[in-house]
């Protein structure tokens, strides 16, 4: 073979798979985002952690443990995705909060109110969680919305 088309060969594999690492590098990690993209969130790592293991206990039966949702149908009203692929990052801070406090019940809905059993701050810490499953795409979005909602 021609040392000339050895090399274009080559470089093209190699070229191909930077452009292969750079393209599948993913924003998340175990537990959510990575540090760099959280840097611009509001949230803290700690709380993500902290969300974690109290999302887990209060909401993964109905939620799904990955927050993929309709898991534990009740009454026909199936638990949303809370990860970014449905509705939920349409609300405001402000109305996610209130959501996890007074439960869906007041609503016709089916959903548990936390506001004897959750601390404001475990509540933040669980939304936390939720939304470092959001892509950046989705949390701009939100983001967005949740300042128009001032
Ligand atoms: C017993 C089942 C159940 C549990 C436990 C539960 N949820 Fe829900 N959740 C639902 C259902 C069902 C809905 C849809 C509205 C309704 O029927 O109340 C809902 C709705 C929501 C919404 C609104 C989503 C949207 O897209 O509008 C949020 C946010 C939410 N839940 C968060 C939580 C969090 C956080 C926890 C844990 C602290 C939790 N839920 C625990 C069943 C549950």
């Amino acid at each position: 073979m021609n040392v000339k088309l050895l090399i274009f060969i080559l470089g093209g594999i190699l070229v191909g798979n930077i452009a292969g690492s750079l393209v599948s590098h993913s924003d998340h990690t175990e537990d959510g985002i990575s540090e760099r993209v959280l840097q611009s969130r509001w949230y803290t790592q700690e709380q993500v952690k902290r969300g974690r293991a109290l999302y887990k206990e209060n909401c993964a039966q109905c939620h799904q443990a990955d927050a993929s949702g309709h898991a534990n149908v009740i009454e026909g009203n199936s638990a949303p995705a809370l990860n970014g692929t449905e509705h939920t990052w349409h609300h405001p801070l402000s109305s996610l909060r209130r959501t996890v406090k007074q439960g869906g019940i007041p609503l016709g809905g089916t959903m548990p109110s936390f506001s004897d059993k959750l601390t404001n701050e475990e509540i933040d810490d669980i939304l936390a969680w939720v939304q470092s499953h959001w892509s950046s795409d989705i949390y701009t979005a939100w983001e967005k919305r949740n300042k128009q909602s001032y």
